[in-house]
Parts: structure tokens; C-alpha cells; sequence
């Protein structure tokens, strides 16, 4: 698969999210981790070690969005997804002409999730990112749409192309809520333009913690460059905004992991 490179000159506001390629949606990685660099415990289970602030913070970026997109990781660890609930934050999403929730997209490429879960019945649009064989179980009451990814577009899984069907089906700013696994398939595809970090103050340890971004890791010489584009503290939180730079092409001197 090719990677998909963003113009080396371009330039973003903190506030306006404009696509870098118009072909694909604008993309922000929001996550909260420990200040030791976990966003779980070693038991990988819901990460609620953050603030009420960080939470409205969060909120916030779900409702700028047409979409979210989460891991199946993240769905079975908590059942359920941030909607959009804050009257005045809905009021503005009208006021933009977007649907009151924006469309909640799970990638679980085995489609292994339950559908017992509150996620299922809680008032927000549905859609599954998944192969051929992971869309069998699902029908149309569960996920309102199923995008069953050829396999030719799943080894590896070829994000450039799948945001670009996402564009084309209306979604022009994606935010991506991890976990881990997520964002390291995006970042390694070049499919991530902004982070939004809050650094919590606890320490969670363990080697087997999830972190924003797992996978196989980068080497330093290749690893995604950020620029600071605002950071604030509120009580003994802090909130970080970063923008990814621009990464030289793949056929560049360096190599990927695993090449
Ligand atoms: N602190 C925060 O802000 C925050 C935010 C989100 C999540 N989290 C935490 O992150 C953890 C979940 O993260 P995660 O990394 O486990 O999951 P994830 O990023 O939510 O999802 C990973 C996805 O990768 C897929 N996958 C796994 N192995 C694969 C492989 N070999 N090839 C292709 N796809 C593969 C899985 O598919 P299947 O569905 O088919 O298994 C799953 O859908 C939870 O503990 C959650 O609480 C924290």
C-alpha cells in the first residue's frame, strides 16, 4: 500500500479544521493518558482516570465532528459510546447543519462484538468498518451501514482508501477516540493530522498497559514528528494540541517497521 503523504507546506489554525487533501477527511486523535504514557490499566479495561473537564474536552471534539471512529478494543472495553449531550454544543451542530449525534464508526476487522452491549441501544447513527466474513453477524437494526473492506484493502489495512470512501460518504472531519491500536494503524498510513492529548496526573504502569499508540512502534528516525500548537493547564491537568507534521514519503531513505 502506498502511503499517503500530506503537502509538506501546509499549514493548520488550532480551531479550523480544514482537510489537508480534500479527497480525505481532516482527522484528530483525542486521548487522555497517564502522565507515565498509559491509556489503560494493565487490565485494558475503560480508562475513567480523567477529569470532568477533560471529559467536556472530549465531548467537545466529538460534537465538532461528522464522525468518530473507534477499535473494537475500545467498544468491548466500554460498552458504550460518548454522545453528544451538552444542549449548547448540540444547538451549535444544528446551527452548522450537521445531524444532532455524528456517525459512530467501530473498526473491528473479526466483527467479534456483542450486541448486548448499551452501545447498541443508545441513539446515535452506527457504523461498522469490518471485512467480509466480521459483516456476516450484523444486520441493519445493529449498524446502519456495514463497510465490508475487500481483503485486498485489509493486508495491511489500507486506511488512505478507507477514509477516502468516508469522505466521499460526507464525513469531512473525523475524530479518532483509540484505542492504541488504532492510532498506530492510522499513523503509520499518514491518516492522522492532529493529536489532542490530556497528560491526567496518576501513574498506571505496567508493560502490558495499552498507550496511545501500540502496534509495532516506529523507529526514531522515522518516528511522526509534532508541532505544539496550544497547551493549557487546568487543575492538575494538561490538555495538549499537536499537529503531525508532514512525513517523507515512503520511498524515502528510511525504513518502516517490519520492511
Ligand atoms: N485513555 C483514553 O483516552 C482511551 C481511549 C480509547 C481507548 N482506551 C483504551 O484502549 C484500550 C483499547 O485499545 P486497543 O489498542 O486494545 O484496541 P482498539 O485500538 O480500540 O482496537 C484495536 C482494533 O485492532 C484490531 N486488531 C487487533 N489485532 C489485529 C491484527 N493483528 N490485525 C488487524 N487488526 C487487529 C481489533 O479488531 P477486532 O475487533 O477484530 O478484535 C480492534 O478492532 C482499552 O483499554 C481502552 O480503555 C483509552
Amino acid at each position: 500500500m502506498q502511503a499517503n503523504p500530506r503537502p509538506a507546506n501546509a499549514a493548520l489554525t488550532p480551531i479550523t479544521l480544514t482537510a489537508l487533501d480534500p479527497n480525505l477527511p481532516h482527522t484528530a486523535l483525542v486521548l487522555a493518558m497517564s502522565l507515565d504514557g498509559k491509556i489503560a490499566d494493565t487490565r485494558r479495561g475503560a480508562a475513567r482516570f480523567s477529569s470532568l473537564a477533560d471529559l467536556a474536552h472530549l465531548e467537545a471534539r466529538v460534537a465538532a465532528a461528522d464522525g468518530v471512529l473507534f477499535g473494537g478494543g475500545t467498544l468491548r472495553a466500554y460498552g458504550t459510546t460518548l454522545s453528544v449531550r451538552n444542549p449548547d454544543l448540540v444547538a451549535q451542530r444544528r446551527q452548522r447543519g450537521q445531524p444532532e449525534q455524528p456517525r459512530q464508526l467501530v473498526w473491528s476487522p473479526s466483527g467479534n462484538l456483542n450486541p448486548q452491549m448499551r452501545f447498541f441501544r443508545q441513539p446515535v447513527p452506527r457504523e461498522l468498518i469490518t471485512t467480509v466474513a466480521g459483516a456476516q453477524r450484523w444486520n441493519a437494526a445493529q449498524f446502519q451501514r456495514v463497510w465490508k473492506v475487500p481483503e485486498a484493502q485489509t493486508t495491511p489495512w489500507d486506511w488512505p482508501w478507507i477514509l477516502a470512501q468516508l469522505r466521499e460518504s460526507g464525513i469531512e472531519t473525523l475524530a479518532l477516540l483509540g484505542g492504541g491500536g488504532l492510532a498506530a494503524a492510522l499513523l503509520c498510513c499518514h491518516c492522522v493530522d492532529e493529536i489532542f492529548i490530556t497528560v491526567c496526573p496518576l501513574i498506571l504502569g505496567g508493560a502490558t498497559a495499552p498507550t496511545p499508540v501500540d502496534g509495532v512502534g516506529f523507529l526514531a528516525a522515522i518516528a511522526p514528528r509534532l508541532e505544539l500548537l496550544s497547551n493549557q493547564t487546568l487543575g492538575d491537568e494538561v490538555f495538549l494540541h499537536y499537529r503531525v507534521r508532514p512525513t517523507p514519503a515512503r520511498d524515502d531513505k528510511f525504513l518502516y517497521p517490519g520492511e
